[in-house]
């Protein structure tokens, strides 16, 4: 079977735009309200994770449990203080070397989708001007299992009508490039990911490699 890429499947958060210190601080707020212990490292932890899921990690530190009613408004409450923080995003938030690789697989006619975990996609692609950028989107409102499930990534290259041997993910999580391989697809590791070894490519960012190749 030919295993050419012809299409490409980002990672948003860490990939395309830095949201990371976004994150941090919506729950960080909420854990400092709640009386709850949270930090960088633990923040770390959650990349590629989704809302409900970096919940229950930071609810590791609490100090007594939660019904699920509770933990939904704490969930709600921290994506408001998110929301309010990523209405600042702007083009200037797209990550280095981004740009010069969607316009390079456009030019190469590689098709191009985004496949995160965030429910936050949708604003996140406005906020930055990309909206009307890729050929597909699967987010975190189209899936039922984050990654390391690899159902986002599927779902992707579903949209864009390609079989997963032709789709390279491109990620930034560890959980991610496990979703990648777990659904058959080539994986570039980039920003926490560079030193991922299950990863077919790595490179600090997306800057620091010569796509084509990649391509070839
Ligand atoms: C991922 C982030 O892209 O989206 C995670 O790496 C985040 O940190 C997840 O928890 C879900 O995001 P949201 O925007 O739906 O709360
Ligand atoms: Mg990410």
């Amino acid at each position: 079977m030919n295993n050419k890429i012809t299409g490409v499947i980002f990672d948003l958060d860490g990939v395309i735009v830095s949201t990371d210190n976004c994150h941090y601080l919506g729950w960080k707020q909420m854990a400092d309200e709640e009386s709850i212990y949270f930090d960088r490292q633990i923040n770390e932890r959650l990349r590629g994770v989704s809302r409900m899921e970096s919940l229950e990690i930071i609810l590791e530190k609490a100090e007594k449990s939660y019904s699920q009613q509770e933990k939904d408004a704490m969930a709600q409450r921290k994506n408001a203080y998110y929301v309010k923080l990523i209405g600042s995003l702007t083009a200037d938030d797209i990550l280095p070397g981004a740009m010069n690789v969607l316009n390079l697989l456009k030019a190469n006619e590689i098709k191009i989708a985004i496949g995160s975990s965030s429910k936050n996609t949708p604003i996140i692609l406005k906020q930055i001007g990309l909206d009307h950028t890729f050929d597909a989107i699967a987010d975190g409102n189209h899936i039922t299992n984050s990654k390391p499930d690899p159902e986002v990534f599927l779902l992707a290259a579903k949209l864009l009508g390609l079989a997963p041997a032709n789709c390279l993910v491109v990620e930034d999580a560890d959980a991610g490039v496990q979703a990648a391989i777990a659904g058959n697809m080539r994986v570039l590791g980039v920003g926490s990911a560079a030193q991922n070894e299950k990863a077919d490519f790595t490179a600090a960012d997306l800057s620091k490699i010569d796509f084509a190749t990649i391509l070839e």
